[in-house]
């Protein structure tokens, strides 16, 4: 294997570097003046979405510099080596082929020599049918009773994609059906979750990759003692539980019957498994119909991906402006603001997929990395965000580049509320690329000690992706684009974006303690003095 050169050492890192120097104190208002054309050429459509890349702080020239640098640094290859099911995912010898999960029937992926294509469409075709039942109200419970609740126990990957989507399509599901999403160990979370819910009536939905996660299993344990409880017998489980996993063995151990799993495969990392049988309480609320054209979605923004040259390739375009303001502007952070009520919890599952992708310190070859990596994701729903932090977007002294989102057609019957919401968004992406003069605001007879306060400096870069409607499609097609962005920084960075192991010694750490929190007497305790110190004070305090 060739090792990649340092990074900031090569060519296109230098001539981004240089001209980034020439441009940084290029404004947006003297971009646009220049070039009546500019809205219209950095603008495309993909897989049903548009994107207008217009208001960033980048000429025709920047652009040109960041698709060299995408080829240099073989984003293209990595892309066809993702496809093709190379390892590519090196640090655990995986292949990573989330873009099988939505792959039509027709097409053929070769993992270790076999296809995986055939596998894919059985488990779908297997949720389908499950979802078909339960909806039809065919699958009773443990007593004769129709299922009426549906409770996901799972957490990360397993829980915000999932819960994400529930929310996000909720125009299209079952409204006889309850969903509940329970991931945290606070037992909080379950209990909320289920104390108005009838244990004849719901089924728990146990979602986990490896099926060895603690607030999962802790969970799911909380969840058969409360339907045993109230059912009385061991049976009931069949009836009540189902499995969501690549752990057949530990499924079996926590006794669910294998029959009610739905399997997928250790090249789907958690954070890009929404598309698999992680779905399936999507599947059951919008209908199998509903999901696959999910699925149709994220295959379309793939084949745009897999297809599409760099310079008109929208999530690599996502991916290099990212690493543009990142490295060069030294931007720590890009807020997503949905203007959908709907999206609520996609900057939180865009933050597990960018973060735990994208934040790693060494590069593929094990080589501490020599440029800043992933940015931290951020985002709250736009109009809510404009009346909490923008104000720091506007006027603060940071740089944060902005994803706006927004759909031309409402969900809601309320139209003309729509038209403000739109509104908003376009003002808004329209002020922070603008801002004021102060000889603007003077203008407006302000009183000219008040002028400086007034002042938007504008500058304040902002991608705008639109789509037609909330759809499920379109849903996939967003889902799709943010993958293949991280995937894009990742390469460029080559860094393993699919591994995780930066999660794992908290994990640790946290079995050692749990033993010490509750041991009688005074247990020896070798941790730093903060901790030591900490675990006693929580003894002495913890209730009953
Ligand atoms: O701790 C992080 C993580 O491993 C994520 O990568 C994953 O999505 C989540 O935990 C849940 O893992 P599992 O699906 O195996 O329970």
């Amino acid at each position: 294997m060739t090792v990649k050169p340092a990074l900031a050492a090569t060519t296109e890192w230098e001539a981004l570097e240089a001209h980034y120097g020439r441009v940084k104190n290029e404004t947006l208002r003297a971009l646009f003046a220049a070039d009546p054309g500019r809205a219209e050429r950095l603008s495309l459509e993909a897989a049903g979405l548009f994107l207008d890349y217009s208001k960033n702080r980048v000429t025709d020239e920047t652009l040109r510099l960041l698709a060299a640098l995408a080829r240099a640094r073989g984003v293209e290859a990595r892309r066809d080596a993702m496809f093709a099911g190379e390892k590519i995912n090196v640090s655990e010898n995986r292949a990573v082929l989330h873009v099988a999960l939505r792959a039509p029937r027709d097409w053929k992926i070769v993992v270790d020599g076999e296809d995986v294509i055939p596998e894919v469409h059985a488990v779908l075709d297997k949720m389908a049918a499950f979802s078909d039942k339960l909806r039809s109200g065919a699958w009773k419970g443990h007593t004769g009773k129709p299922i009426k609740n549906v409770v996901n126990i799972g957490i990360g990957g397993s829980h915000l994609g999932p819960e994400m989507a529930y929310r996000a399509l909720h125009g299209f599901s079952d409204k006889t059906l309850t969903f509940r999403f329970v991931a945290n160990v606070d037992g909080a979370a379950f209990t909320e979750a289920t104390q108005d819910l009838d244990p004849h009536e719901t089924l728990f939905i146990v979602a986990s990759k490896t099926f060895t996660t603690l607030e999962t299993m802790t969970n799911a344990a909380a969840a058969r003692r409360w339907t045993l409880d109230a059912l009385g017998d061991e049976k009931a489980v069949a009836k009540h539980f189902v499995a969501l996993s690549t752990n057949a063995e530990a499924v079996e151990k926590f006794g669910i019957d294998t029959a009610n799993m739905f399997g997928f495969w250790d090249w789907v990392g958690g954070r890009y498994s929404m598309d698999s049988a992680i779905g399936l309480s999507t599947m059951i609320a919008i209908g199998p119909d509903n999901f696959r054209a999910m699925l149709a979605g994220f295959h379309a923004m793939d084949v745009h991906f897999k297809s599409a040259p760099v310079e008109r390739n929208m999530p690599m375009l996502m991916g290099l402006l990212a690493v543009w303001y990142n490295d060069f502007f030294g931007a720590q952070t890009i807020g997503v603001m949905p203007y959908s009520a709907n999206l609520a919890r996609f900057p939180a599952y865009l933050q597990q997929m960018q973060m735990e992708s994208n934040g790693k310190h060494v590069d593929m070859d094990g080589r501490p990395v020599d440029v800043q990596t992933g940015p931290v994701y951020w985002g709250e729903p736009g109009t809510d965000a404009q009346h909490s932090f923008y104000q720091l977007i506007h006027q603060g002294t940071k740089l944060i580049p902005v994803d706006m989102i927004g759909f031309c057609a409402p969900l809601s019957p309320l139209a003309d509320q729509h038209d403000l919401l739109m509104a908003n968004l376009f003002a808004q992406a329209e002020a922070l690329a603008f801002g004021k003069t102060a000889a603007e605001v003077a203008a407006e007879g302000v009183d000219p000690a008040h002028v400086p306060f007034r002042v938007f400096e504008g500058d304040r870069p902002t991608n705008m992706i639109l789509a037609d409607r909330l759809t499920p499609h379109a849903l996939g097609a967003l889902v799709a684009l943010y993958e293949h962005s991280a995937f894009t920084q990742g390469a460029i960075w080559n860094i393993d974006s699919f591994d995780q192991w930066g999660v794992e010694l908290g994990k640790v750490l946290a079995k050692r303690i749990i033993p010490e929190l509750t041991a009688a007497g005074e247990p020896a305790l070798a941790h730093d003095g903060s901790t030591n110190a900490l675990i006693r004070r929580y003894r002495r305090l913890r209730g009953g």
